[in-house]
């Protein structure tokens, strides 16, 4: 969580908004595991992407059944698609940026519709257009993408995606965008072929985002340098969807190496780890991150996110183990002249167990907001901070003109804060403490 909110500019679910993993029964509805993460997105000013309102892969359990003992299963499917659409899209409108209406239609390696989609089985192409008008319907703010996966590395699936968007297109489908994954487990793209590809997409008038991205090390581990050579390759990414006005955002598949899902993935599993992100497992910034980062800085048209100095004080722990030792934290944020500050948030300072909240909010003393002086905010915490060893801490803010304000101090600490595997072995006293304390009280 620290490293989406300070590092990153948007955020998406990995699962929680799938309708397999929202919908127990027809038309019930579960969305306890999606708006906490939405609320602290929009918290922190992250753009949100919606991931996926239909997936042959993750559609509910129920479904099945549901239209087999229908006497028109074509007309369920449709009227339960619709329900669908209104409730989620409906809930989030306004809220969630872009969706990714449909994910995966073509067949995983050729271009036409899925053989056993069950939607397409029983609606052939009309599934897509209904889920993009629905969406549409319900949010019309929303930009409405088609996802699809492995497009950049098969050239006749990347055919057959333009060939559909065409026809949507020309039906007057409500289609703004394409999604390309960017799995690169089948070889690392070329950065030629890959912009050429981005620009046959923005040719039709369509946005596109990389939503998912990832590049494993297996393809790099015979160079001398495996990980200079997955940064070179990062490179080529980025600079392929910079180049390309109409290539709007780029989504990486998980934020460390500690959580991808390559590492179970059947065809990956064997490789793991398969290291394919930006941050290693510890989340420490790996040299593709450094490699992203460059292409980002020069390109002017990357969302920009303001850089404040933060200083933390005491630098070494605040507290030891015992969560009742904790002191108080001064947070002195500074930044150029100019900076127009809304708000300043805490949360990406690590409080409490592993990331947690802590169980009393941060008390905000002092906060002296001067636009003139270099000085933005000063304020003391009482709470704990916890890291492993030197560790980033950093502080989130808004600015008046919607940009993000960012600041990180390094600190030296006892223990994590959500990451590293030493963790479990200091947190488990901790806890036990925690539950001692919750007896009692
Ligand atoms: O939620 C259950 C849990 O209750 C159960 O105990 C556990 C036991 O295996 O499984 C959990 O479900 C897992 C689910 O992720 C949530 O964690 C599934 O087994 C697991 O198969 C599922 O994998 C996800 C996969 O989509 C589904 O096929 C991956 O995390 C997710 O990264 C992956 O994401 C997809 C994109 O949505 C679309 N593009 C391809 C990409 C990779 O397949």
């Amino acid at each position: 969580i620290v490293l989406l909110l300070t590092e990153f500019t948007s955020g998406t679910h990995e699962n929680a908004l799938k309708w397999g993993e929202l919908s127990p029964a027809p038309g019930v509805y579960d969305f306890n595991d999606v708006d906490p993460t939405i609320d602290l997105l929009e918290e922190y000013g992250l753009r949100v992407r919606g991931h996926t309102l239909f997936w042959n892969m993750q559609r509910p359990d129920w479904l099945e059944d549901e239209l087999a003992a229908a006497p028109d299963s074509a007309d369920r499917l449709r009227e339960l698609m619709r329900v669908h659409v209104q409730t989620v899209v409906g809930r989030y409108a306004g809220r969630i940026e872009q969706w990714d209406v449909v994910n995966e239609p073509l067949e995983l390696g050729g271009e036409n519709l899925a053989p056993d989609n069950l939607f397409s089985g029983e609606l052939g192409e009309e599934y897509i257009d209904l889920a993009f008008a629905a969406a549409h319907a319900a949010d019309p703010t929303a930009q409405l993408f088609l996802n699809e996966t492995l497009a950049l590395s098969l050239p006749r699936k990347f055919e057959g995606l333009i060939a559909l968007a065409e026809r949507l297109l020309a039906r007057g489908v409500p289609l703004h965008g394409i999604g390309l994954q960017g799995h690169f487990f089948v070889d690392p793209p070329d950065r030629a072929t890959m912009q050429e590809q981005l620009e046959r997409i923005a040719d039709l008038g369509l946005l596109i985002e990389l939503t998912e991205v990832d590049l494993p090390y297996f393809h790099f581990q015979a160079q001398p340098d495996p990980f200079a050579a997955q940064a070179e390759s990062y490179g080529d990414v980025f600079a392929a969807c910079l180049a390309v006005p109409a290539c709007t955002g780029i989504t990486m598949w998980g934020t460390d190496d500690g959580n991808s899902w390559l590492d179970s993935f059947l065809l990956t599993s064997v490789f793991r780890p398969n290291r394919p992100l930006l941050f290693d497992a510890f989340g420490q910034r790996k040299p593709a991150y450094f490699a992203a980062v460059a292409e980002l800085a020069a390109t002017p048209r990357a969302r920009r996110v303001a850089d404040a100095e933060i200083d933390i004080e005491p630098r070494r722990a605040v507290n030891r183990i015992d969560p009742q030792s904790a002191g108080n934290v001064t947070v002195l944020v500074r930044g150029g002249a100019g900076l127009d500050v809304a708000a300043i948030d805490l949360g990406a300072l690590c409080f409490g167990p592993a990331g947690a909240p802590p169980e009393s909010p941060p008390i905000v003393r002092d906060l002296d907001r001067d636009g003139e002086a270099d000085l933005l905010a000063k304020f003391s915490i009482a709470g704990s901070l916890l890291a492993v060893g030197d560790t980033q801490a950093c502080v989130s803010g808004r600015m008046n003109d919607g940009r993000r304000l960012r600041g990180c101090d390094a600190v030296q600490t006892v223990i994590g804060c959500g990451m590293g595997v030493e963790l479990p072995l200091v947190l488990v006293p901790w806890m036990l403490l925690r539950r001692r304390r919750a007896i009692a009280a």
